[in-house]
């Protein structure tokens, strides 16, 4: 069994943050999003990794190495333009030889790894393993329709009237049928060969397409109230490490890194905090991550990913943000500043100042 992992794309829904960085390699606690699902290819056993790689090649690379620092070897693909999932399972087709694969999308997080189903396909090996999950709105996504045994009928790629609320989740485990079914696919409305098109061929060749509907968590990253999903779920299950000095305040469960200074700070888990670092007479919220070098001065932020050598400083509260590498914030000179109230008979409010 080898892996092709999907690298490449363009990031148009994280733009700006993709104008400058490959969308699979924003942090997620910490830690780019496609190194989990390395990780998970590698606890699944599979040692021999295509990572599929566009226009951010050098930035892929230089992130991931060979591979030997999560136990695979991997090999880049280049693909010229990105031109459709399937059209990645084309150009890895001398990688792949006739061997079974798991194809990943490097922008998917599954929570709880891809074992199962890489033992259930080796097990059972149909020509093609999907798995699905129910979505609230299937429009963006690849449709499932089942028939009343539970087998896959059809698929649609991103159906303005989807049949199902099933999408397709971005994990699919192939034998060699797949080869002939992308070597046949037309490019589609959107200029794709859709990987979606080459499972439904092979249901139309009368082939085997197991689907296996996940109730766990998974979300595609593609956007940023996603990634900040995905974040707070990585830091649900992170444990305290680190410390501050005394003039700060840490509760609930913080990762401090080795070399972050923290002074005057109020720290609400879980949440963490980046090597090198300086958070001083700030207050971090909970499900945050500060990364590397990050400088957060006298202000207020919280369910936020800050990527490194970003500073804000003196802001009040930032919320629900992603903040590029090296960006500044900063408060605008002389800002109006009102406050609007209705406010019954002896009320009591505290308005900060
Ligand atoms: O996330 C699951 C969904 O992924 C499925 O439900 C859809 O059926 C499937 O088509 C796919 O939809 P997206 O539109 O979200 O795919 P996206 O363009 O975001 O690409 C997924 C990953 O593959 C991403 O890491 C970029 C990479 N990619 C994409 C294309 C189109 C490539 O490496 N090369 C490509 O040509």
């Amino acid at each position: 069994m080898k892996a092709i992992v999907l690298a490449g794309g363009s990031g148009t829904r994280l733009r700006p943050i993709t104008h400058t960085q490959a969308k699979q390699l924003v942090p997620v606690a910490n830690k780019p999003v496609l190194f989990y699902g390395l990780e998970a290819i590698a606890q699944a056993g599979v040692r021999e990794v295509g990572i599929i790689v566009g226009d951010t090649q050098a930035e892929i690379e230089a992130a991931v190495g060979d591979g030997s620092a999560f136990g695979i070897d991997v090999t880049y693909l280049r693909q010229e333009a990105p031109l459709g999932l399937a059209h990645a399972v084309l150009i890895a087709r001398d990688f792949l030889g006739d061997d079974d694969f798991v194809m990943y999308l490097g922008d998917n997080f599954i929570v709880g790894g891809i074992d199962d189903i890489v033992a259930t396909f080796t097990a059972q090996r149909p020509d093609a393993q999907i798995m699905l999950t129910k979505v609230p709105d299937p429009r963006q996504f690849g449709v499932a329709e089942l028939d009343t045994d539970g087998r896959v009928v059809r698929l649609e790629e991103k159906p303005k009237e989807p049949k199902s609320d099933l999408a397709l989740v971005g994990v699919y485990l192939f034998t060699k049928a797949v080869h002939e079914a992308v070597a046949r696919l037309e490019p589609s409305w959107r200029g794709e060969l859709e990987i979606t098109e080459a499972i439904q061929w092979l249901l139309d060749a009368g082939l085997r397409v197991d689907s296996t509907v996940i109730s766990g968590y998974w979300k595609d990253t593609g956007n940023v109230s996603d990634m900040l999903e995905v974040n707070r779920l990585v830091l649900e299950s992170i444990e305290s490490r680190g410390h501050v000095d005394e003039s700060s305040e840490i509760i609930g469960r913080v990762v401090v890194e080795d070399g972050a200074m923290i002074t005057g700070s109020r720290i609400v888990g879980p949440a963490i905090i980046g090597a090198g670092s300086v958070i001083r007479d700030s207050y971090i919220g909970p499900f945050t991550s500060i990364a590397d070098d990050c400088h957060v001065i006298g202000s207020e932020i919280e369910y936020s990913i800050v990527l490194r050598e970003a500073s804000i400083v003196g802001v009040g509260r930032i919320e629900a943000s992603l903040i590029g590498r090296g960006v500044e914030v900063t408060p605008a000179a002389h800002a109006p500043r009102a406050h609007r109230l209705v406010l019954g008979d002896h009320s009591k409010v505290q308005i900060s100042s």
